[in-house]
């Protein structure tokens, strides 16, 4: 049975159609004192295929008690699907006290999964904080799709140099283009500087590819140069559009054209689906 986390109700649905399993129906509930509870009463099979993306505190407990609940019900295998794997920027302690949260996070997991698919993390490595076997799926060429045929001398971007991977199978899935990248520097959670790339983007298409949309300040100020530049139109192409905050309002008023994005987060850009993918992962390790 597909078991759904909150989060993940439509890419869950698109998974079980998929790969013609049930879903099972999943009740969630919160205790006054703010403790939650998600609960699977009419779950009844042997194995489990937990979708969950863990975008909050909240759906990451969750997704333990998920996984705990299915065994209860008599679960003999428990694959976990992370759709978005939230705390995975957290891949190193970045200062001396610092924790590696996604390795906490991924330990937690292991206690209940047999197998994990993670869909694009934020660095393939996190999957050697699990214990068990990951499968990635690269959901970024799938990103091409909606984009328009008629795409101008486009220019494929990534904000910074570690995601230029995703930007070149964004342009190969496309079919034709040029890609490139900016230099970006963070200093905190909501402040990036971003320097303009060597290509030049006068009178191009041009799509910034990233894997994460969170508050939008990196792609809203790659999309700022852009535009002073001379860019046509500008494209946002994400995997996983958390779009937090002000993210829209500051993308808008940079003057992006569209946003598009997967349905690892269930967003109205979310016009991608991953299902697919990961229903051949799945079956690949439940063979
Ligand atoms: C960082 O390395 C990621 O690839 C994204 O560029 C980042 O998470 C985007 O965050 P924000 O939208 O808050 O600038």
């Amino acid at each position: 049975m597909i078991v759904p986390g909150a989060s993940s109700q439509a890419l869950a649905a698109a998974l079980a159609r998929a790969i013609d399993e049930p879903l099972a129906a999943v009740e969630y509930d919160r205790f006054p004192d703010g403790e939650t509870l998600a609960a699977v009463p009419d779950f009844d099979d042997d194995r489990a295929i937990i979708v969950a993306t863990t975008d909050s505190n909240d759906a990451w407990v969750e997704l333990l008690q998920l996984q705990d609940a299915v065994r209860e019900a008599g679960a003999t295998e428990v694959v976990t699907v992370i759709p978005y794997m939230g705390y995975a920027r957290q891949d190193k302690a970045f200062e001396d006290g610092h924790p590696v949260s996604a390795r906490a996070m991924a330990q937690a997991v292991s206690t209940g999964a047999d197998r994990v698919v993670l869909v694009n993390p934020h660095e393939d490595d996190i999957s050697s904080f699990f214990d068990g076997h990951v499968t990635i799926v690269d959901a970024a060429a799938n990103l091409a799709d909606p984009l328009p045929d008629d795409l101008d001398d486009p220019l494929f971007l990534s904000p910074d140099a570690g995601a230029i991977d995703l930007a070149e199978s964004v342009c190969d899935a496309y079919g034709r283009g040029d890609v490139d990248y900016f230099e970006k520097v963070r200093h905190s959670g909501t402040d990036v500087e971003i320097t303009p790339s060597d290509a030049d983007a006068t009178d191009r298409d041009v799509v910034i590819v990233d894997d994460i949309i969170a508050t939008g300040s990196t792609v809203s100020q790659a999309v700022t140069h852009l535009n002073s530049d001379g860019a046509r139109n500008v494209f946002a192409a994400c995997v996983h559009p958390l779009l937090v905050r002000n993210a829209r309002t500051k993308l808008e008023r940079a003057g992006i054209e569209q946003i598009v994005g997967t349905d690892t987060v269930e967003r109205d850009v979310s016009i991608v689906s991953v299902a697919p993918s990961v229903a051949a992962a799945v079956e690949a390790v439940t063979q």
